[in-house]
Formats: structure tokens, C-alpha cells, sequence
């Protein structure tokens, strides 16, 4: 059985003696649990963090890379300089980098090739806005995403991929996706993803759901078919409500 995902998503938060303080806490409480336990910290914590989730089973992970091996791109970070510190997974194209960064789905497409390449498992971030869903375009633009953001990936390092459904309209507002409508997300991507990848694949690959997840509205998205995890923001900054959110996988 493939077992559920919880990635906490710290974006600007915690300097790296916050970071070594949660993870000390988190480490006992989840140490039994059923869920994949994840931390994508900022650059600066990511040494740190590996260090204090030794002999834990929490993975750390990054919020963000370049598509280039190294080169003369001032403030960024290439894959092999995570990999190299220990971070084991990075997320891409978050709504956050999509409009505030300006990054496109090829430029994603290719930082996915790049993290796949060097290692590094690619949590690709998608989801409609508030406007696309009225317009009743949700489907469209999850199949857009998805086809640009992957494409060029062959079947064998698919396999590795994590996605992530995150309605732009739900992060960090408190307006959960409500589980049914997560669900019918959810149930269309890994349709596009069979088309994609092959039944086999798709079926093995975890799709998280993320969008103001709390500890009091995860363990009913937790009960869809085809909700693995989940991608959590706000809830992830504190040890006790990020503790419960994992509690219900
Ligand atoms: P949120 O953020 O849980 O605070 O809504 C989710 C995210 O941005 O990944």
C-alpha cells in the first residue's frame, strides 16, 4: 500500500534555531506515524534540519531550485547544492513562485527534468484560481498544468514524481477545498496522469492536497480515494497543529 504524505511548507518562517527547537519537538510525536513526514524548510535551515531529523523519520526537504546546473544567476540555487546538504525532495511551481516569481510552466517543466535528473524528488505544485473556477475552466488548467509542467518526463522517473493539488483560492485564506471537491480534483488528475504515465504509474503516485489544511479538516479529505496527503502552509509553523494534521493519516 502507498503510504499517505504530509509535507509541511514553512515558506519565510523559522530562523535555523527554530527550526533545530520544532524539530526536536515533531521528532517523538510523529515517530510511529503511518505518514511520510516532510519539512521543506528555507535554504538556510536545510543543514540544520537534516542534522536535528537524524535517526528521525522526518525528511527535509527545499521550497524551491534553479533549472541550471550552476552558472551566473545571482541569489540562486541549483539542484546539486541541495542534494549535496541532504534535502531529499523540492517543491515546484507553488502558486507563490507562479505569481509573485512570475515562473511559467515551461520554466517549471524544466526545473522538474533538472530535480529529476539530480536526484532530487520533484513535488510539482498545481491548481486553479478563484476565477478559473467560476469559469468553470478548474479541469483545463490542472490538464494545462500538467501536460506543460511534465512534459518531456519518461515513465521510469515519473514513478519518482509527488503532486500536489493546491486551489489558488484556498491557500493560506482558511477556505478549504470542501473533500468532495478535492476528490473530483484529485480523481482528474490521476486521469491525466494515466494518460500521461499508464495506469501503473499513476496509480503509484502520491497527489497531495494543500490549501489552508488543518488539523480539524484533514482527516475528512484524508478519507477520498484519491487524496494521498497532504501539502500544509500555515498549520505546518506550529509543532501541535502540524502534530495532529499527521495524526490523521
Ligand atoms: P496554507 O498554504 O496551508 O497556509 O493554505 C498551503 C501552501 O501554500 O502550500
Amino acid at each position: 500500500m502507498k503510504k499517505s504524505m504530509v509535507i509541511g511548507n514553512w515558506k519565510m518562517y523559522k530562523t535555523v534555531s527554530e527550526t533545530v527547537a520544532f524539530i526536536k519537538e515533531l521528532a517523538p510525536l510523529v515517530e510511529n506515524s503511518n505518514a511520510e513526514v516532510c519539512l521543506a524548510v528555507p535554504f538556510t535551515s536545510i543543514t540544520a534540519a537534516v542534522e536535528a531529523a537524524k535517526d528521525t523519520n522526518i525528511v527535509i526537504g527545499a521550497q524551491n531550485m534553479n533549472d541550471a546546473s550552476e552558472g551566473a544567476f545571482t541569489g540562486e540555487i541549483a539542484a546539486i547544492m541541495l542534494k549535496e546538504i541532504g534535502a531529499e525532495f523540492v517543491l515546484l511551481g507553488h502558486s507563490e513562485r507562479r505569481t509573485l516569481f512570475h515562473e511559467t510552466d515551461p520554466y517549471i517543466n524544466r526545473k522538474v527534468i533538472k530535480a529529476l535528473e539530480d536526484d532530487l524528488t520533484p513535488v510539482l505544485c498545481i491548481g486553479e484560481t478563484a476565477a478559473e473556477r467560476e469559469e468553470n475552466k478548474t479541469e483545463e488548467v490542472l490538464q494545462r498544468q500538467l501536460e506543460e509542467c511534465l512534459s518531456g518526463v519518461g515513465e521510469e522517473p515519473a514513478s519518482k514524481l509527488v503532486i500536489a493539488y493546491e486551489p489558488v483560492w484556498a491557500i493560506g485564506t482558511g477556505k478549504t477545498a470542501t473533500p468532495q471537491m478535492a476528490e473530483e480534483a484529485h480523481a482528474f488528475i490521476r486521469k491525466c496522469l494515466t494518460k500521461q504515465f499508464g495506469k501503473k504509474i499513476a496509480q503509484g503516485l502520491s497527489i497531495l492536497y494543500g490549501g489552508s489544511v488543518k488539523p480539524d479538516n484533514m482527516a475528512a479529505l484524508m478519507q477520498e480515494k484519491n487524496i494521498d496527503g497532504a501539502l500544509v502552509g500555515g498549520a505546518s509553523l506550529q509543532v501541535k497543529n502540524f502534530s495532529a494534521i499527521i495524526q490523521c493519516c
